[in-house]
């Protein structure tokens, strides 16, 4: 155990590792508290008025960016968040930056966007919460998110846009929560119009989709961004990972494919295999299944079932990554794996 924890911190950078170890210290209290909870032993956590919150992030996601935005923060430039469906890590932020003495009150404010378009799988996560069927697919639900940040109101400044045409007229950023980015298109768009911005040595971007088999621009994207960002952070117990701007990236470094099959496949193949070394093994079935998947996207069946193969065959046959791209590929996108 504390071989696997020292292990585990070598790979951070030294002062990341000791900024973020009040925030592991904390994350474990609260796993005695989680216990407790389910035990019955505890009260459970309630919102102001009383209402659960729905979220597709992790608690220890939303833990993070609540303790981020009350320690980390420092307001030299905007929080700005991608993707933020019905408040979860809108409400956190907020709460952290509402505890967050030492920054300025024009900064205590939290830019979020979002296109509230209703899709399918939406309703699945609201199944048996009060915003279950509030919402047709296809309808905006911009009203849901504004019901799950009344009390927070005044730290939220919404922008109602499709990231792949998005536009940021707002100046530096330093906190850039990307939970959007569920296309190559969206991708590209996100980069060309936010990742400029970031502040160079204190300007930080959270990819909650990182650990995940569906999103292998991500992986591509940080290949070609490896001189401007590094990875300091992976927020226990989730599918985030924190990257910290090294230094500013210039506009012609942030051109991306417009589409998943006009990537070439030298560069697919180079970027995952960089991505293998970056992250920890007990990461790698990820990136792994985000390197099949990817050939699913660009529908090159062939390549993906070899991949696939190879990956099972090499150790990732019970991994999560590759069982939940399974039920995705039964469900949503019908593959024949054994063709
Ligand atoms: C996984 S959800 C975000 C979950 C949220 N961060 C949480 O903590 O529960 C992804 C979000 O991205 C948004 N989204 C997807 N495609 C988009 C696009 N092209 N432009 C803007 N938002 C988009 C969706 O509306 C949704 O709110």
């Amino acid at each position: 155990m504390l071989k696997d924890y020292l292990l585990y911190q070598s790979g951070l950078s030294g002062s990341e590792s000791v900024r973020h170890r009040a925030f592991e210290i904390r994350l474990s209290r609260s796993r005695t508290a989680q216990t407790l909870k389910r035990l019955g032993l505890a009260p459970a956590p309630a919102r102001p008025d009383g209402s659960p919150l729905a979220a597709m992030t992790a608690e220890s996601e939303q833990q993070y960016c609540e303790w981020y935005a009350s320690r980390l923060y420092s307001g030299a430039g905007e929080i700005v968040e991608l993707g933020c469906w019905l408040g979860a890590l809108t409400n956190a932020l907020a709460a952290g930056l509402s505890r967050n003495r030492s920054i300025p009150e024009a900064r205590r404010r939290i830019q979020v966007f979002d296109y509230f378009q209703w899709d399918e799988v939406m309703e699945v996560w609201v199944a048996n919460t009060p915003f279950a069927r509030r919402v047709g697919v296809g309808e905006n639900y911009r009203f849901l998110f504004e019901e799950c940040v009344r009390d927070i109101a005044p730290l939220v400044v919404i922008h109602e846009a499709d990231l792949r045409h998005g536009e940021w007229h707002g100046g530096d950023i330093e906190f850039l929560s990307v939970d959007a980015m569920k296309s190559t298109e969206i991708t590209a768009g996100i980069l060309k119009t936010f990742f400029g911005k970031l502040i160079p040595g204190s300007g930080y971007v959270y990819h909650q989709d990182y650990v995940h088999f569906y999103h292998g621009w991500i992986h591509v994207s940080l290949y070609l961004l490896r001189d401007y960002l590094e990875l300091v952070y992976e927020i226990p117990d989730s599918t985030a990972l924190l990257f910290k701007c090294k230094k500013a990236i210039p506009p012609e470094a942030l051109a991306f494919p417009a589409t998943a099959e006009a990537m070439e496949e030298d560069l697919i193949e180079e970027a995952f295999a960089w991505n293998m070394k970056l992250v920890k093994p007990h990461l790698r079935h990820a990136v792994a299944a985000a390197h099949t998947m990817m050939y699913v996207h660009r529908d090159q069946m062939p390549r993906a079932r070899e991949l696939r193969r190879r990956y099972l065959a090499g150790g990732y046959a019970g991994s999560h990554a590759f069982q939940s791209m399974a039920e995705f590929t039964a469900w949503l996108k019908p593959v024949d794996w054994d063709e």
